[in-house]
């Protein structure tokens, strides 16, 4: 990690994105009222959100989606791109960051801009996070499945502990200003999810509308969709053909990784970080 990784404020960042100046770019970023964004601890969603909140905000134009790659159309707040494209973003803006909240801006605590925070299941979050550590050549190996799960636990991984992250938003008393939503209603429903993003964000879409944008964000949409599948990124980065980006797109995979002394051990280990806490997970 030493290499492939930065240290910051106690977190674990890939360098192939992300770099002190553009983390001092995100702290000085200047949200305002209608700025969108959703926070995301990484593997839990991102890249479906950065397919559907261009859709929710411009009417189910499929414009964006189909013209512009994910990380360039809804771009994370942290990393480089933001500072190439932020004077092209559209009105109201869309953003995602993998920030905990302790490490969002200055600027955002005085605007009113909106979060959508998606929350997954933390044991098919490792799994496939375990997949993306094999296919993206910027990151280390993961060791093995067991090793990864003492790194997950520990927080030894990107953005820090699971647990931390979701306490963080979830304890952040951003009252009408924060949606939460998992990664689980999205795969069960994803009109009735979208219907509630829509409401959330003013949109007023009518029920036409959403079953187009539904049947655009699909698992199995999105992976034709080369502006969205990491089709565009190059081997070197990414190595598809160990494992797709958009690898499964479905709840429970952990059940096909987990042993039974593993799943004993992680889930006593969450407890123990969520028990003075109220939320149910996912
Ligand atoms: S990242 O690297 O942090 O931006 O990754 P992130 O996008 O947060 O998470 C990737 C996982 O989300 C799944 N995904 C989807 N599931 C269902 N439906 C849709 N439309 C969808 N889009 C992305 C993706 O497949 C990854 O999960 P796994 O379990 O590995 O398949």
């Amino acid at each position: 990690s030493e290499d492939m990784c930065l240290h910051y404020q106690g977190l674990l960042l890939p360098k192939e994105t992300h770099s002190l100046q553009s983390l001092e770019f995100a702290q000085a970023f200047k949200f305002t009222d209608d700025d969108v964004i959703a926070a995301v601890y990484p593997k839990s969603g991102t890249i479906w959100m950065q397919e559907i909140l261009p859709l929710l905000l411009n009417g189910g134009d499929l414009t964006p989606i189909h013209t512009i790659p994910n990380w360039d159309r809804v771009p994370w707040l942290e990393e480089k791109r933001l500072a190439c494209v932020v004077d092209k973003l559209p009105t109201p803006r869309a953003m995602v960051t993998h920030f905990p909240f302790r490490l969002m801006p200055p600027s955002f605590h005085t605007s009113k801009a909106k979060v959508i925070y998606v929350m997954r299941n933390p044991k098919d979050n490792l799994v496939s996070s375990y997949y993306f550590h094999q296919m993206a050549k910027f990151l280390e190996d993961p060791g093995t499945f067991d090793e990864f799960i003492d790194k997950f636990l520990d927080g030894k991984v990107l953005f820090g502990k699971w647990t931390d992250h979701v306490k963080s938003w979830k304890n952040a008393e951003l009252g009408d200003r924060i949606l939460f939503i998992t990664y689980e209603e999205m795969c069960q429903d994803l009109p009735a999810a979208l219907r509630q993003m829509s409401d959330f964000l003013g949109r007023n879409l009518s029920e036409d509308t959403i079953q187009k944008i539904a049947q655009h964000c699909t698992f199995k949409t999105m992976k034709t969709n080369r502006m969205s599948n990491f089709s565009l990124v190059p081997k070197q980065y990414m190595d598809s053909e160990k494992s797709p980006f958009l690898r499964k797109g479905v709840p429970g995979d952990c059940k096909n990784h987990f042993s039974s002394e593993q799943l004993a051990r992680f889930t006593s280990a969450i407890r123990k970080d969520l028990q003075s806490e109220s939320f149910t997970l996912p």
